[in-house]
Parts: structure tokens; sequence; C-alpha cells
């Protein structure tokens, strides 16, 4: 084999295997391996480990052995034997400890997303997501369906606010939002943007409008910012009044949707806005040709067997926002995950 056809194996075998090195690290994090050596006073042997996780003992070892190699764990030798502690990346952000854990999300990823992509081939046949197959659920009844039990709709809303903990100041800082006193965040879940947002712009004050069972299950289940500057008000965001505001924020909900819908919530947002007010759009965005970043080309793919929508281009988000009433656009790419776009009534 020439040394070019190698270098093709080794790519073609590192895609082929990508989602074991995916399980390694949700099972790792489903059985606690993170958790518990973050509580640990120092690092621990295989044994120790899978006796307080209840795991088999040679198997936890091919496990951890794994995480090694990924830089998830590392390992010290110690009169012959290994002893096991997490790394900085697992400190920051495998840990549930951790202010800036991702668990949730990772959980989420093992148990619903990575079903879902089981069908993707499928999915591209019929160009449309595969919630009916994958879970029973019809695909017009999509966040049903994401909440299917109290437990998966307080994991999904936790595993929404993560990221925000990573990528939160990046976005809302691509754009001067101090212009904008009376904020509305559409969607926006459990307030953990808006919680960054006040942070920001200590001035501001922020409704968090979403469904009326996530607004219940906010309040029961998360400790909410205390401050009066934040409220939070159920509705349907394309049936109900939409409450008043200089600026909508609309995160990760746009890519929810297909263009129709996107153009009806823009519609409602436009109607509601002040005069002079703003929607800031944070959406992950694809290049202008479509040929990347490839995250973003993935994140679509994820959209198609998970939701009606699409990860989109900053020209289609324009078409879609100008249509709407919006104009003086500003694009902004933040460097992270997600990026943003400000526009004007
Ligand atoms: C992908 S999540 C994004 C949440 C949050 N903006 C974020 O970025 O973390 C979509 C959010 O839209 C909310 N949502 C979906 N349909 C809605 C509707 N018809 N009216 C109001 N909120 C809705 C969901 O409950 C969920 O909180």
């Amino acid at each position: 084999m020439s040394s070019s056809e190698d270098h093709w194996y080794r790519l073609l075998t590192d895609y082929a295997n990508g989602f074991m090195v995916s399980q390694v690290l949700f099972a790792a994090c489903e059985l606690g391996v993170f958790d518990l050596l973050a509580e640990a006073p120092g690092p621990l042997t295989v044994a120790a480990l899978a006796a307080a996780l209840g795991a088999s003992c040679h198997a936890m070892e091919r496990l951890l052995d794994a995480c090694v190699s990924l830089k998830l764990l590392k390992v010290e030798m110690r009169g012959g034997r290994a002893f096991y502690g997490n790394t900085e990346m697992s400190r920051v952000y495998l840990s549930r400890v951790s202010p800036t854990s991702q668990c949730s999300m990772l959980l989420y990823m093992a148990r619903t997303t990575y079903h879902c992509w089981g069908r993707l081939a499928q999915a591209v046949r019929e160009g449309r997501n595969q919630y009916l197959h994958t879970f029973g659920v019809p695909a017009e009844e999509l966040f049903t369906a994401i909440y299917r039990s109290e437990g998966e709709r307080v994991q999904f809303m936790q595993a929404l606010r993560e990221v925000w903990s990573v990528s939160g100041r990046s976005v809302l800082t691509a754009f001067d939002l101090s212009l904008f006193p009376l904020v509305c965040d559409l969607g926006g879940g459990a307030g953990a943007l808006a919680e960054q947002c006040l942070s920001l712009y200590p001035g501001c004050h922020i409704t968090v409008f979403d469904l009326p069972e996530v607004v219940r299950v906010a309040k029961e289940h998360f400790s909410l910012p205390g401050d009066e500057q934040i409220r939070f008000q159920e509705g349907d965001f394309f049936k109900d009044r939409l409450p008043e505001a200089d600026l909508y924020i609309l995160a990760r909900i746009l890519h929810d949707w297909a263009d129709g819908k996107c153009s009806q919530l823009l519609e409602r947002v436009y109607q509601s806005c002040k005069p002079g007010g703003g929607i800031l759009v944070i959406e992950s965005l694809l290049d202008e040709d479509r040929r990347g970043p490839l995250l973003t080309q993935l994140y679509s793919l994820n959209m198609l067997v998970q939701t009606e929508g699409q990860e989109r281009t900053s020209s289609h988000y324009h078409a879609l926002l100008s249509s709407a009433g919006f104009r003086d656009f500003q694009f902004k790419k933040t460097g992270v995950i997600y990026d943003a776009i400000l526009a004007r009534k």
C-alpha cells in the first residue's frame, strides 16, 4: 500500500469508528466516572472505581484506558498499580460540579440524538425527521416528542443551558445590546441566556417566553434568577401575543423550523417589536457556498433527523428577516459554535 493510500485508509477508519469514541465519552459520563473522580481526594484504582460505580472490574479497565488515550482521563503508575484521575478537559466540562459541565447535553445526545442518527439514511430518503420511527411520535409533535417525560424535559432543558456557560458571552457581546433596555428571549427555556444577558447588560429587563410546560418545569426544577429584572411568561410564539420589547432574542429557534414557519414567527416578532428595536438571531451559520464549517453541516443533518428545520447561511437568514420587514443587518461570526445576526425594525 502506498503512503497516500495508507493516509486515506487511516482517515476512513477514523470516520468509521468515530461513533465508538462518542460512546466511550457517553458511557463514562453515564456511569459517573468523571463525577466520582472529581469528588475523590485523589486518583483512584480500577477496583475502587468499579466498586463505587457498580461496574465490572475488567470492563471498567478497558473503558478507563480508552478514556486515557482520548485525553479524558490521565493515569499514573504507583507500586505497579494504575491510578486514574480527571484531565483538565474532564474537570472543566465533564464533572457535574463544574459550572461549565456539559454532562446533560452528552447524556441527551447519547439517549436521543444518537438513536435519531441511526436512521440518517432513511431521513435523507424521506427528507424528514425520524421521530415517528425512532420514538413512536409524529414529526409535527416535535416538542412533545423531545419532551417525552418530565425527566427528559428537565434533562433537555439543562442540556440547552449548558452551552451558554461556555459560549454565552461571545454571542451576547457580538453587538452592543445596551441600546435595548427591554429584551424578550423567545423560546428562552430555563433562562440561562437571559441570566448571562443581565450580567453583561445590568440595565436591561428580560422576559423569557416559552411554552407553558417549559415555564412550569423551569420554575419547579431550576434555580431561577431571583432577580426581578428577569421574568418568565408562558405562551406559544406561533399563536399568543408576544411580550413588548426593544430586542427579541431568538437563540437556536429558527433552526428548528422550515422556512414557512420561520417567516410566520418573524412576521409576528416584527409586529410586536418597537420601532427602532431589533432582533438578535443566534445560530450556527453555514458558509455562503455551504461547503463548511463541517460542524455546522453536521448540525444541519442533526436538524434533519430531529426537527423540521436546518442550519442556514447568512444570506438565507437575510432573506427570511428582510421579507418579514427587518433591515440594517449585521452578521458576526463569533469563532465559537454559534454566530450572531442583528437586524432592526
Ligand atoms: C432548541 S430550544 C432553544 C432554547 C434556548 N433558546 C437556547 O438556545 O438554549 C427551542 C426552544 O423553543 C421553545 N419552543 C418551541 N416551540 C415553541 C412555541 N410554539 N412557543 C414558545 N416556545 C417554543 C422550546 O420549548 C425550547 O425552549
